[in-house]
């Protein structure tokens, strides 16, 4: 399992405590950065991030900056990324059972280092339950491609 992992100055200050505990898992982490908490714009490392994935480098991805919304926004506008911004596990865990989301963004000033690694445990261990959830996410799709029609 590679995950890639990106955030922007504000989420700097979280990333260290996911890291390890990603490592902790044997999990391959493949940092986008930032490099600092010097000032940046969150849409680059979003950007990063799902090139990572949309290109097979990374399997899924975790975002983070102060809320996880401006970079979540970022990456769901890239092709084939299903980004959820989350605060809490329960709905970490529905965003992939039901949702199979790819990217799991947080705000490093909404969620705790321990709050954070719970969301991230649930996610990472939950299966998308496919089905009726699969033939929506065909829709998303469509959506995506200008191509949806009810
Ligand atoms: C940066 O000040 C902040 O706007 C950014 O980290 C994020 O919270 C945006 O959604």
């Amino acid at each position: 399992m590679k995950i890639a992992i990106g955030y922007d100055h504000v989420g700097y200050i979280l990333k260290q405590d996911v890291i390890e505990f990603l490592a902790q898992q044997n999990i391959t982490v493949i940092d986008f950065g930032t490099l600092s908490t010097d000032r940046t714009d969150y849409p680059i490392y979003a950007n990063r991030v799902a090139h990572s994935i949309n290109t097979n480098q990374a399997d899924l991805g975790i975002l983070i900056c102060g809320t996880g919304i401006g970079i979540s926004i970022a990456a769901n506008k890239c092709q084939g990324i299903r980004a959820v911004v989350c605060s809490d596990p329960y709905s970490a865990k529905l965003s992939r059972e039901h949702n199979n989301t790819n990217v799991l963004a947080f705000g490093s000033r909404v969620v705790g280092s321990e709050l954070a690694k719970m969301i991230i445990n649930e996610w990472l261990t939950a299966k998308f339950e496919g089905g009726r959830h699969q033939r929506r996410i065909e829709q998303i799709q469509l959506i995506e491609k200008g191509e949806f029609h009810e």
